[in-house]
């Protein structure tokens, strides 16, 4: 594959001035892709539409589309299914690490996540195989065990036994279980499955093109995740559905129950407007006019609130929505931002009772497969990915 077009128009003397360039890469194109189309029109996934996908779809049937390339016949998705129950346990190695990592007092749940991977790694008899078979067999095994290692560490965070995996549950139901050790109502597992659609592929954001730069020089599969691991830990990337549910515990705190719908959330917002701070899960560098993804799992997380009788954070699950309603419509009139889907994943995580440091973890439970459908595509027609950057040191000076 052509990897950044600046560099492929090969100018006889490479110099910054003659490739264009913008901050952050914004507006160019970076090389081609079949597996995922971002435009502020729609979102595909090789073709198919995100609504229709999460209308009719399931993670697993979303998770073949992206790795093996096309919707699977029943028959193709049984033995999938199959494959990845397969995969789920962990080697004592890493459940070790887990248990002697997870709770560090400066660890972070994505943090463990990415070392087990990279632990994973050397456990794979595949491991520095970069054919496409040895990339489709590590996929798999990645996707079936990102999710253990996310209910396992959550077990040690909590103190209690590993809920072991139950081969009865599809992928989202079972990491609901192993996470808490309770079955999920159909309605749950459904809506995280949804999110996990949602949150499958995205073209060449930031985790993307990570782990396409590290397969694009023949590097391996579990070394491109780790690296999109740390990428989409960032709370400008995936880590901002972490960061929105706690910024709307913060405005929560300062504004009590009460003063949902009322001016109080104005004064908040203002007056993080004057700090120019930055609100979570608010705008995105492609998606200008909204983001596909964000009203359908609105829609789903609130109809879990509105029948929920749990009290997440100490209130109804749907007061956090109302708010989470006021908030978006006070960013939308007075900033013209709208919210993207980390927004509404934190509400409805919340709803769930999903603990918060979670919700990127989870966000990599489904990402694993868009990551490694670029890893197998870059792989399978390589061009090294190094562009030119333009010099604005010091000249040259004598030594
Ligand atoms: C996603 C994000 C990094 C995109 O950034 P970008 O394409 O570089 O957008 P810009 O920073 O150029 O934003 C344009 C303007 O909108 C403002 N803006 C964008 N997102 C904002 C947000 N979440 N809160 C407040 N202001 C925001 C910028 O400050 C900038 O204002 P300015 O022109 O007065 O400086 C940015 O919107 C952001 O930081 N969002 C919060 C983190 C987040 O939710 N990330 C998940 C993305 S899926």
């Amino acid at each position: 594959m052509n990897a950044v077009s600046a560099a492929s128009s090969k100018p006889s003397t490479p110099s910054a001035t003659a490739a264009p360039k913008s901050a952050g890469l914004e507006g160019i194109i970076a090389g081609q892709t079949a597996v995922g189309a971002v435009t502020q029109g729609q979102l595909l996934y090789r073709g198919y539409e995100i609504h229709d996908l999460a209308q009719n779809a399931t993670f697993e049937e979303v998770a073949h589309v992206l790795l093996v390339g096309h919707k699977p016949s029943a028959a193709e998705l049984g033995a999938f299914k199959a494959e990845i129950v397969a995969e789920r346990a962990l080697p004592e190695l890493v459940i070790d690490t887990l248990r002697k990592t997870a709770r560090l007092p400066n660890t972070v749940p994505m943090d463990t996540l990415r070392s087990a991977v990279s632990l994973l790694a050397h456990l794979d008899p595949d491991c520095q195989d970069v054919s496409p078979a040895a990339n489709l067999r590590k996929s798999k095994r990645l996707l079936a065990k990102i999710a253990t290692i996310i209910g396992h560490m959550q077990n040690v965070i909590d103190g209690r036994d590993l809920v072991k995996p139950d081969p009865s549950l599809d992928h989202a139901a079972n990491l609901l279980w192993m996470m808490t050790g309770k079955k999920p109502t159909s309605e749950q597992a459904r809506v995280l499955d949804v999110s996990l659609i949602l949150y499958a592929e995205h073209d060449f954001n930031a985790s993307t093109f990570t782990a396409r730069t590290i397969a694009g020089t023949l590097s391996d599969l579990h070394g491109a995740v780790t690296g999109a691991i740390a990428a989409l830990k960032g709370p400008l990337h995936g880590g901002a559905n972490e960061m929105a549910m706690e910024m709307l515990k913060e405005i929560m705190k300062d504004v009590g129950e009460a003063g949902i719908g009322t001016a109080k959330v104005d004064q908040w917002m203002d007056k993080a407007f004057a700090e120019k701070r930055k609100l979570m899960g608010f705008g995105h560098r492609v998606y200008k006019n909204g983001d596909h993804r964000a009203p359908i799992l609105h829609k789903l997380g609130r109809g879990i609130a509105e029948k929920d009788t749990g009290n997440p954070g100490g209130h109804p699950a749907l007061a956090w929505f109302r708010l989470g309603e006021q908030v978006q419509k006070i960013m939308l009139d007075k900033k013209q931002i709208h919210p993207n889907v980390d927004f509404p994943c934190g509400l409805t995580y919340f709803t769930m009772g999903i603990p918060v440091p979670q919700y990127t973890p989870i966000f990599v439970a489904s990402r694993i497969t868009g990551w490694a459908a670029h890893v197998m595509e870059q792989h399978a027609n390589n061009r090294l990915i190094r562009p030119i950057a333009e010099y604005v040191g010091r000249p040259q000076t004598k030594w």
